[in-house]
């Protein structure tokens, strides 16, 4: 029971110093589930293989050529429902996600993160 309420005092405490920092609780979360399920095939950066861009990436730059950035982070335009049709069909060689892996929630707040 201590733990447990140490626990939640922890959590308070934490969400109280995202809040000050004017950071929404749902952006916050997307950047994580991004980092995680995304970031790997679609961050700024070179793999850890050491490859100039990911895989996600570097279809993206083939696809827009120049028309729109090759990041998702970079992009504006891409709403809950977008996000929704390539999550849970995948695309080419994008895997889909099931609801078990990545839940509605999750990708509302992915939205949330890239429109920030
Ligand atoms: C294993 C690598 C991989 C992972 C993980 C991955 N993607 Fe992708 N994604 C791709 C590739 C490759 C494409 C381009 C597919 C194509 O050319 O049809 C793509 C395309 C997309 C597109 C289409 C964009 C456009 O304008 O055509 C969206 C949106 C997208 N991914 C979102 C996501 C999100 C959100 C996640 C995390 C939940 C994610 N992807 C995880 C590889 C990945």
């Amino acid at each position: 029971m201590k733990l447990l309420l140490a626990t939640l005092a922890l959590v308070g405490a934490v969400s109280l110093s995202v809040a000050a920092q004017g950071e929404d609780p749902q952006v916050v979360h997307g950047r994580q589930v991004f980092e995680r399920q995304c970031a790997p095939c679609h961050g700024r950066g070179p793999g850890d293989d050491r490859s100039e861009m990911l895989p996600g990436t570097a279809a993206l730059a083939h696809k827009y050529e120049g028309r729109l950035p090759a990041a998702l982070e970079d992009r504006t335009d891409l709403s809950a429902p977008v996000l929704t049709l390539f999550v849970r069909r995948g695309s080419g060689a994008m895997p889909f996600f099931r609801k078990a892996e990545l839940s509605d929630a999750d990708i509302e707040a992915i939205a949330a993160y890239l429109a920030d």
